[in-house]
Order: structure tokens, then C-alpha cells, then sequence
């Protein structure tokens, strides 16, 4: 098996296959992913939630994403792997390149992405130009949240065009796909009619060329909340929680460890080391 190309990904949109993305942020997650048809992996940004604990993506640096994507990368062979670009890593051109380089020499990524559409389009150009394949990512973008809030973006004509101005930016300057976050439906369908690149959805609707939703909300592993635009595939929290919860009551019962769950020693290999053992406590001479 060899890793998915980008060629690849556009041979399956233009026969109408619908491109499946999912995060994942370590080794043990990318090797599970490896053994399904997925084709597509993001190294997201969304760890700085899900992983670090924070209530944004703001706090995530490159050297983060770095290290998560070599743990990815270690564990993949046929997935591309899309890293995320963070906060504040692509404020000018020259630095979207730089850690842009980061993350395909040093952390593997076959791919980056990064937010924004109109505002942005020089810096998508720059990394294209210099052989850095780009996703774009356009609707709600998670690290302006303190500007535009976290809410569906384009409800009204205004800003409905906006996002399709950035998507159509996106494109023009490069970009080989396009995340459509959190916008309604109809947007995401009109959008993905006109654009020549493929569209993957999230909180989109159903008629994108893909999908990306994060490890942790198709797999349920948080259950206190669950947004609209996700669903739970499985409840491995649930599942988790009762197998901490048997493994506790084993420990505390003696039922788990048991003799299988360890090496044997003969008892007269035993008997010799305790007796090679001088065990009298040294005298202040022997200091
Ligand atoms: O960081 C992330 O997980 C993302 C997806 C939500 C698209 O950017």
C-alpha cells in the first residue's frame, strides 16, 4: 500500500466519490484509521481543545502540531495527512512558508491547511508557489472566534457572499480543497456546485464532496455535550469508563494480577539471590 496522493483524492472527486476526513493527533489513533478506507487525516488544531484542555484553538503552537503529525505520520501508511497551520503561524507570507516547511520536512504532513479566504489568498498563492500543497478552510474559522463569535457564518445575503468570495479566493490562489465549516446548508451545496476543487463539510450539510468531524465527537468520547453539526458513531466514553471502572474493582478484589500476568521464577533460583543478599544494615565503618 502507498500513501493517498492529492492526484488521487481529485481522480475519486471527479468520479463523484465523496472524500472522508478525520482528525487524529497520535500514533495509536492513526494506526487505527490506517486499517479503515479512509483517505484523509487532519492533524487539526482542534487538539488545543481536545487534547491540551484549553477552551480554544489559540493556545497551539507549530511545534505542537509538529509533534502530533510525527505521531501520525508513524502510524499511517495509506491516509494524506493535512496539518494544521496555528494561530499566528501565517501572519505574513514568508512565515506561513516557514512553519509551513515545518510541517512537511519536520512533522511529514503531505499537506497543510490554514483559515480564511480573501484575506489570505496572497499567502495561500505563496505557499503553492513554492510546492506546499494547501487546504483552505472558509464559514466559521475556529481561530477568530473572539471575532466572529461560535455561530453559523453566511445566514444573511452579506455574509453569504463573503463566504463564497473566500472560498472562490481559496481557489483562485491554489488551494488543491476547501473546508466548509458551520454554514447553512444551501450555502455549502451552491458553493460546492461552482467551485472546481472538492469542498469538505463540517456543520455544512449533507451535499459537500467530503466530510471532517473531529476523532472525539464521532467516537463519543466526550458525553456531556454533543453539537448538532456532529454524531456519535460509537460511545467509546461510556465504553471506557466501565472497563477503568472493572479494572479498579479487579485491583481492589485480587482478581487481577494473577500469577498468568507475570513471569515464573523456579523457587530454587529464588532461594539463591535472597541468600546472595547480604541484608545486615551497613555499620558506619563501611561508610
Ligand atoms: O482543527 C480542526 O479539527 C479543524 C476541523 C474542525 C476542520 O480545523
Amino acid at each position: 500500500m502507498r500513501r493517498t496522493t492529492i492526484a488521487d483524492l481529485h481522480t475519486r472527486y471527479h468520479t463523484g466519490e465523496r472524500l472522508t476526513m478525520v482528525t487524529a493527533y497520535d500514533y495509536t489513533a492513526a494506526r487505527l484509521i490506517d486499517r479503515t478506507t479512509i483517505p484523509l487525516i487532519l492533524v487539526g488544531d482542534s487538539l488545543g481543545m481536545v487534547i491540551q484542555g484549553h477552551d480554544s484553538t489559540l493556545p497551539v503552537t507549530v511545534d505542537d502540531i509538529v509533534y502530533h503529525t510525527r505521531a501520525v505520520i508513524r502510524g499511517t501508511t495509506t491516509p494524506l495527512v493535512v496539518a494544521d497551520l496555528p494561530f499566528l503561524s501565517y501572519a505574513t507570507p514568508d512565515e506561513a512558508l516557514h512553519h509551513a516547511g515545518q510541517l512537511i520536512a519536520t512533522g511529514g504532513a503531505q499537506s497543510v491547511k490554514l483559515e480564511g479566504g480573501t484575506t489570505v489568498e496572497h499567502t495561500i498563492r505563496h505557499l503553492v508557489n513554492a510546492g506546499i500543497p494547501v487546504m483552505g478552510h472558509v464559514g466559521f474559522t475556529p481561530q477568530s472566534v473572539h471575532s466572529i463569535g461560535l455561530c453559523v457564518q453566511g445566514k444573511d445575503a452579506l455574509r453569504a457572499a463573503q463566504v463564497y468570495r473566500d472560498a472562490l479566493a481559496v481557489q483562485r490562489a491554489g488551494a488543491w480543497a476547501v473546508v466548509l465549516e458551520l454554514i447553512p446548508g444551501p450555502l455549502a451545496a451552491a458553493i460546492t456546485d461552482r467551485l472546481d476543487i472538492p469542498t469538505i463539510g463540517i456543520g455544512a450539510g449533507p451535499h459537500c464532496n467530503g466530510e471532517v468531524q473531529v476523532w472525539h465527537d464521532i467516537l463519543g468520547l466526550y458525553d456531556d455535550f454533543q453539537p448538532r453539526h456532529t454524531h456519535r458513531f460509537a460511545t467509546l466514553g461510556t465504553t471506557i469508563i466501565d472497563a477503568l471502572t472493572t479494572y479498579d474493582t479487579a485491583v481492589r478484589n485480587h482478581t487481577f494480577p494473577t500469577t498468568d500476568n507475570c513471569a515464573h521464577l523456579d523457587p530454587d533460583t529464588l532461594t539463591a539471590a535472597l541468600n546472595a543478599v547480604d541484608t545486615t544494615p551497613p555499620t558506619a565503618e563501611d561508610h
